[in-house]
């Protein structure tokens, strides 16, 4: 599909930080005071960042923004231990008044044409709402837990828990952004992103006054082995005075942690700040170990939503990324609405958990769509349950619990940034 008409897609430097800022506060709701209004100047990745400008009198006034978006480069863990090169997509909006004519789609072409130029086999997002993206080819590859914790939660002890040293102090950027990489990187989970871009480390320190609605100013802990850093979490608390005496919250923005004895002392300490009697916190794997040192899962209110939707970009690249659990060799009819290049029968053979692909003229043994493939790429959902809701089609018996088998990871997919 092309750019619609009366349209065209542009580049956009920081020059032209506060028009997108306008695009974006319309689409999103929000306002900037304009003490604040420079945020976008740091955490926007200007080298990515992209726009719809009214190219003619019938669609507005020439050289306005019309709809925007931007992409960070993360490098991607993914099963096997690799960190792939990522493009997230990212500050997606059309202003209201040119809504619904086609500028989200093209900007989705414009997105996927520059990720494949820059040689980003994934695309990954966060949602704003879930139906949006699913028409383009993304499947949610990530869910996240959600915990709401009292008070002192009961944790069965873990040996060496409770010697690990913590820090708190006001978040900066400047001063943490360097513990925060390091964790990232040594995170094995697929879907963690292992290296960040300078804007994001800003995008996860940003506070602005409007975002925090009556809470403190964002706060760190830094949990320690020695001086080796092994757990961090972003957090702010926010003081509510009942009539039965102080009862706060504390909204853990944000963590990391390298295993679950260091989870245990950072969960710890955000349970047990005086004055706040509830600590909301995501992010958590269904397998993460450390929710089987929880006493009381039931109080822990585990709530499960989507996190990271995934789109293969380059089928052949990105499936040869990756490593297998087991041996198959299968003909895959991919179906792809969006990128030509993808939708064909690839064989893929795999031997000692590498994949070789390649086009084949082969009679397919299964058909799967690019979103169903991108939903299973990381290993958070398997082949099986998406043939079983009818979403992947055998056409060779056993086909589905062969690709089931070679695709299942050792543990379910995480993501811990928002972007
Ligand atoms: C969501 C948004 C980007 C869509 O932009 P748009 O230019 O109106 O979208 P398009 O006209 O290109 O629509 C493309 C398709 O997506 C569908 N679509 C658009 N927004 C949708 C939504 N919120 N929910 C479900 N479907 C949606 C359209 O119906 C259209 O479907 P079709 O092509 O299959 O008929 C825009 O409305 C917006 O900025 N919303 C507020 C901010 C936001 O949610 N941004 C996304 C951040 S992750």
């Amino acid at each position: 599909m092309s750019t619609p008409s009366g349209y065209r897609r542009i580049s956009v430097d920081s020059s032209r930080s506060r028009e997108i800022l306008h695009v974006d506060s319309f689409a999103f709701a929000f306002t900037v005071p304009a003490k604040d209004e420079d945020f976008l100047d740091r955490m926007m990745p200007w080298d990515r960042a992209r726009a719809i400008e009214v190219a003619d009198e019938s669609r507005g006034t020439p050289g306005t923004l019309a709809a925007v978006h931007a992409s960070f480069a993360f490098g991607m863990r993914i099963p096997g231990g690799a960190v792939v090169p990522t493009s997230g997509l990212t500050w997606v909006g059309v202003h209201p008044g040119h809504r619904r004519r086609g500028l989200l789609r093209d900007m989705i072409d414009d997105h996927f044409e520059r990720s494949l130029a820059r040689g980003e086999a994934i695309s990954v997002l966060i949602a704003a709402e879930t139906e949006i993206y699913q028409r383009f080819g993304y499947g949610l590859a990530v869910t996240d837990c959600h915990l709401e914790l009292g008070r002192g939660v009961g944790l069965r002890d873990i040996a060496g828990s409770s010697e690990l040293h913590v820090e708190v102090d006001t978040a900066s950027a400047d001063k943490h952004g360097t513990i925060i990489r390091e964790v990232q990187a040594q995170a094995q989970r697929p879907g963690m992103f292992a290296t960040l871009a300078p804007q994001t480390i800003a995008d996860t320190f940003m506070d602005l006054e409007i975002d925090r609605d009556g809470a403190e100013e964002l706060r760190i802990v830094i949990v320690r082995e020695g001086a080796r850093p092994v757990a961090w979490a972003l957090f702010q608390r926010k003081l509510d005075w009942t009539p039965s005496g102080p009862a706060g919250k504390v909204r853990v923005r944000t963590w990391g942690a390298l295993d679950a004895k260091a989870t245990h002392r950072l969960v710890s300490v955000l349970c047990d700040f005086d004055l706040m009697s509830t600590t909301s916190m995501g992010s958590f794997a269904s397998d993460d170990p450390f929710l089987t040192l929880l006493k009381d899962i039931r109080g822990a209110k585990v709530a499960v939503k989507d996190k990271l939707w995934l789109r293969i970009l380059d089928v052949k690249a990105a499936l040869e990324a990756r490593t297998y659990s087991a041996d198959a060799d299968l003909a895959l009819a991919i179906t792809d609405d969006q990128l030509e290049a993808n939708a064909r029968t690839w064989r893929a053979t795999i031997t000692n958990g590498a994949a070789i692909v390649s086009a084949t003229t082969d009679a397919p043994d299964l058909t799967i769509a690019a979103q169903e493939l991108g939903a299973a790429y990381l290993g958070g959902t398997s082949i099986i349950q998406l043939h079983g809701a009818g979403l992947v089609t055998e056409h060779t018996q056993g086909a589905a619990t062969a690709l089931s088998n070679a695709m299942a990871g050792q543990g379910q997919p995480a993501s811990n940034l928002y972007f």
